[in-house]
């Protein structure tokens, strides 16, 4: 069964304080579900949020990176056993400032696929082209290969703990979102390659965010694409009104 899905991915901001306030503000304010909403709060948060989401069916925690390897020498780094085991349920693995900032590539981010399953937590993976790939016409092919190259070795029984979500660079924080007819023909484009390589079940049960400037203003419209099955929300994740309005057009 297809998942709905709202996540939102804070990046580098909110105090504890602040976001500890945020969560417990949205909580109190969200509608009845119709599908799941995630956290995607930065490492230091994780602990103190998670006994907020104790109880409260269909919202889960997430982490917005991990490491590759199993523990050892990585000073400074967080491992997907230690994620788990603060109650982390998903993270974000190849999100595009990831890829941009700290040189993550295909080939890394299938290891960090892997551990993160193998601990028992959903993977969301981050696809997307950006500006000059859409100009040229090629975003198709270009979304086509990092979803090759780093999910493609996966069973069916491990791709179907996937999430993806399709954030075009050109949309994300820039106020320019994709149009819900662009959305719509890159997820049923990812939804298509999907059944090639996995079959139409698995591409039927897979659940494809759009992100990139989505808000409360145009979820509604993207969210009703036949092949949009949520969102991963930055910036207007960070206030309360406008998350809960997000979820609320799930
Ligand atoms: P944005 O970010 O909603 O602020 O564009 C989306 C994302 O980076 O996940």
């Amino acid at each position: 069964m297809r998942i709905k899905l709202v996540a939102g991915n804070w990046k580098m901001n909110k105090s504890l304080e602040e976001g500890t306030q945020l969560v417990s503000d949205i909580l109190a304010q969200l509608p009845p579900l119709n599908g799941r909403v995630v956290f995607a709060t930065p490492y230091i948060h994780l602990s103190s949020v998670a006994p907020l989401l104790k109880g409260r069916e269909g919202v889960y925690l997430a982490a917005q990176n991990c490491h590759q390897e199993e523990k050892g020498a990585y000073t400074g780094e967080i491992s997907a056993s230690m994620l788990r085991s603060v109650g982390v349920d998903y993270v974000l693995i190849g999100h595009s400032e990831r890829r941009q900032y700290f040189g993550e590539n295909n080939e890394l981010l299938a290891k960090k696929v892997d551990i993160t399953l193998s601990k028992g937590i959903k993977p969301i993976f981050c696809c997307g082209e950006p500006l000059e790939i859409r100009e040229a016409g090629t975003h198709d092919d270009y979304v086509a290969a990092q979803l090759e190259a780093s999910l493609y070795h996966l069973t069916e029984e491990q791709f179907r703990q996937i999430v993806i979500a399709y954030e075009p660079i050109w949309a994300i924080g820039t106020g320019r979102t994709a149009t819900s007819a662009q959305a719509q023909e890159m997820h049923a484009g990812i939804r298509a390659r999907i059944a090639a390589k996995y079959g139409a079940e698995v591409a039927n049960d897979t659940t494809i965010l759009y992100g990139g400037s989505a808000n409360a203003g145009n979820a509604q419209d993207l969210f009703s694409q036949p092949d949009v099955d949520g969102g991963l929300i930055g910036g207007a994740s960070l206030v309360a009104a406008d998350f809960v309005a997000i979820v609320g057009a799930m």
